[in-house]
């Protein structure tokens, strides 16, 4: 790793704010993991404490241990790897599904299964780190698109085919941008991909478990030029790990040949456990999705009836720009003394001056959580 100067290491402290990460204890309910009223975690749906996905942890614990004990092309498969794939590859219709540790490690394998160096890549301008991080160690082409911009994305589609005409150049987005709470049209993003011969890799993080048809995704139902999407059970469905969809062929590609799959301990089997589990609840409440989306709708035009600009998207992430670092931090603490935990978001993580407030949905949030926002808010 490149040494940093201390100097800069200061200075990137004083960005972020950051001393060291903060701590939250858990008590054993989710409102209580910090006395407040959690609007800040990416557990949409009240699954990493929901009591199925925790008998099956600790049914699984008993059987397969804590950890896989080596990778999956040692000893590390367990049964339970298999049938979570299998599971998931039916629930969203697509050939293979690959097991990873994490979203971050299943995006560095997504990107380096799909590029070499002259590849060209495009990637949204607000494209999560892991990804261009991928995009980084292959060494291919990166251009930047404006966010969620099809025109853009269209000029440099074809600036990349007159520069690389014999290429297949790759798109990249998310589904739900996690610090926007925006989304792509992927349809017409994909029409685009098909009309210039590009393949596009997307990021469903965010939106699996919430969003899309039986929040499958809103990636579900789209076939080539979509060939891979990524997800993490770290989001929705309350755990830890993650996947890359696709077809057989780059399935097998990269079983044989990607080490980010084949030189890393496999998923924790009980890991597997709680992600099977989840995908069994969130298979049965078809309308967990659609109740988060009206809940989102509403407390959107109840904040812009408060004179706030409506927070953009349609998903369970609600972003309020507010503009200055201090205000951002000023919101946070104010609304930590009226029992609400919601997260200021500031540079580097966000564009300069676009601090905002990230306020998250949670399916188990108790019905007063709206007013005691909306009332913490008021005025400010
Ligand atoms: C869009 C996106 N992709 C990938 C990741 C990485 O996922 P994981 O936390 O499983 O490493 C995250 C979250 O941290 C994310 O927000």
């Amino acid at each position: 790793m490149q040494r940093i100067p201390p100097s800069r290491i200061r200075k990137l402290r004083t960005l972020s704010h950051c001393n060291e990460p903060a701590v939250f204890k858990a008590e054993g309910k989710p409102d209580e993991a910090t006395n407040l009223i959690d609007l800040a975690s990416n557990d949409y749906l009240g699954l990493s404490r929901h009591p199925t996905v925790i008998q099956a942890v600790k049914e699984t614990i008993v059987v397969d241990g804590v950890g896989a004990g080596s990778s999956r092309l040692i000893t590390g498969s367990r049964p339970i790897h298999k049938s979570l794939e299998e599971a998931l590859a039916q629930w969203l219709n697509r050939e293979r599904v690959l097991l990873f540790p994490s979203g971050f490690q299943a995006n560095l394998a997504a990107v380096l299964s799909l590029t070499q160096r002259q590849t060209p890549v495009l990637a949204d301008r607000l494209i999560h780190h892991s990804l261009l991080m991928g995009v980084k160690t292959s060494g291919a082409q990166l251009k930047r698109f404006a966010h969620n911009d099809l025109n853009d994305l269209e000029i440099k589609l074809k600036q990349a085919l007159e520069k690389h005409p014999n290429q297949h150049p790759l798109v990249m987005t998310e589904s739900l941008f996690s610090m926007e709470g925006t989304s792509p049209s992927l349809e017409a993003m994909a029409n685009l991909c098909q009309l210039h011969k590009a393949r596009l890799l997307v990021d469903e993080a965010h939106a699996l478990g919430v969003m899309g048809s039986k929040g499958r995704g809103l990636g579900y139902g789209i076939k080539d030029p979509l060939i891979m999407i990524t997800g993490t059970f770290g989001k929705a469905f309350g755990s830890g790990g993650a996947f890359i969809a696709t077809n057989k062929e780059i399935g097998e590609q990269i079983i044989q040949s990607s080490g980010a799959f084949r030189y890393t301990t496999a998923l924790a089997p009980p890991l597997a456990a709680a992600a099977l589990a989840a995908l069994k609840l969130i298979k049965l409440n078809p309308n967990w999705g659609i109740e988060l989306y009206h809940q989102g709708e509403h407390w959107r035009s109840q904040l812009e009836a408060q004179g706030w600009l409506r927070p953009p998207g349609y998903g369970p992430i609600l972003s309020l720009v507010v503009g200055s670092d201090e205000k951002a931090l000023e919101l946070q603490n104010h609304l930590e003394k009226a029992g609400l935990l919601s997260m200021a978001i500031r540079p580097p993580t966000v564009p300069e001056g676009t601090a905002r407030l990230r306020i998250v949905l949670h399916k188990t949030l108790p019905t007063s959580t709206l007013e005691k926002l909306l009332d913490a808010l008021r005025g400010r």
